[in-house]
């Protein structure tokens, strides 16, 4: 039986960017299975492009990446669309659909990729994936109705919608206080522990990677290529000064907080 830490996906020398403009060169890490993987960098520095190859929408300029050992990029098309459905995406503008509920937010992805379900089944799994978040009986609420954790959350709930093996958040507490960005990080750590589901959380300033990551990796704007790549609190004691650097700022900040 594999252990827990297994590694799922693994980037090996890989280039991220666009066309010909590489933003991020030669990245080498791996996620294993059940953990939290925080990618960490400052506004600019590529993390959203990173995660666009890592989901699948757009291939990197080098480098491979494995799923489960699979060269993700080297498969058909088809091969990927199915693979993909291991992958929940909260995207950093993350945007339920205004004019649905969000029980039909969820049952979207449900009814492209589990047709053979009938109406009641798929009302009754996003039910479940919204009581998962803590909106349970908010099934019939639109996205309009909520308060911006809630809008964050009934995301996090559609992400889950296919019982994903991966889970990407683009910086999820973007925009909430420090109280529902907390509960947030709560809420993410519940998950990775009753899901089994690893985390890919990125972000460019969060004084809470010390509570929810297992490893993190900082990505540098200026050289273009990973600084560091380990648990923070190794980082923080060990890692290069300008990650030292970066996470002592977001300690400080934390402690300072009334
Ligand atoms: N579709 C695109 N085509 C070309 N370049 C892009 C595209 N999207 C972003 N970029 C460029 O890629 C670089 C990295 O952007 P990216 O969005 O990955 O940064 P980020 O680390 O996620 O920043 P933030 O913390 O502000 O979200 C930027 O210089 C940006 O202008
Ligand atoms: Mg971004």
């Amino acid at each position: 039986m594999p252990s827990m830490m297994d590694a799922v996906l693994v980037a090996e020398r890989l280039d991220a960017g666009y066309g010909t403009r590489v933003i991020q060169r030669d990245l080498q890490f791996s996620v294993r299975r059940g953990e939290v993987f925080v990618v960490m960098g400052a506004s600019g520095c590529g993390k959203s492009t990173l995660l666009r190859h890592l989901i699948g929408l757009q291939a990197p300029l080098g480098g491979r990446m494995l799923f489960n050992g699979e060269d993700f990029w080297a498969q058909p098309v088809a091969r990927r669309a199915k693979l993909q459905q291991d992958f929940g995406v909260l995207y950093q503008n993350a945007a339920l659909w205004g004019a649905m509920t969000l029980r039909e937010n969820i049952c979207l992805p449900l009814e492209a990729y589990r047709p053979n379900l009938c109406r009641a089944e798929l009302a009754e799994l996003a039910a479940l994936k919204l009581a998962l978040v803590g909106l349970g009986g908010c099934d019939e609420l639109y996205p309009a109705e909520l308060s911006g954790g809630m809008r964050k959350r009934a995301a996090l709930a559609r992400a889950l919608a296919l019982d994903p093996q991966m889970l990407f958040l683009d910086e999820p507490s973007a925009g909430l206080d420090p109280i529902n960005s907390m509960a947030l990080d709560e809420l993410i750590l519940q998950l990775r522990d009753s899901l089994g589901a690893s985390i890919v959380l990125v972000t460019h300033e969060l004084p809470s990677i010390f509570t929810v990551a297992d490893t993190c990796l900082f990505l540098d704007g200026q050289s273009g290529t990973q600084l560091a790549l380990g648990p923070p609190a190794e980082l923080l004691a060990h890692g290069p000064q300008a990650v030292q650097r970066f996470l002592r700022r977001d300690t400080r900040l934390a402690e300072e907080a009334p």
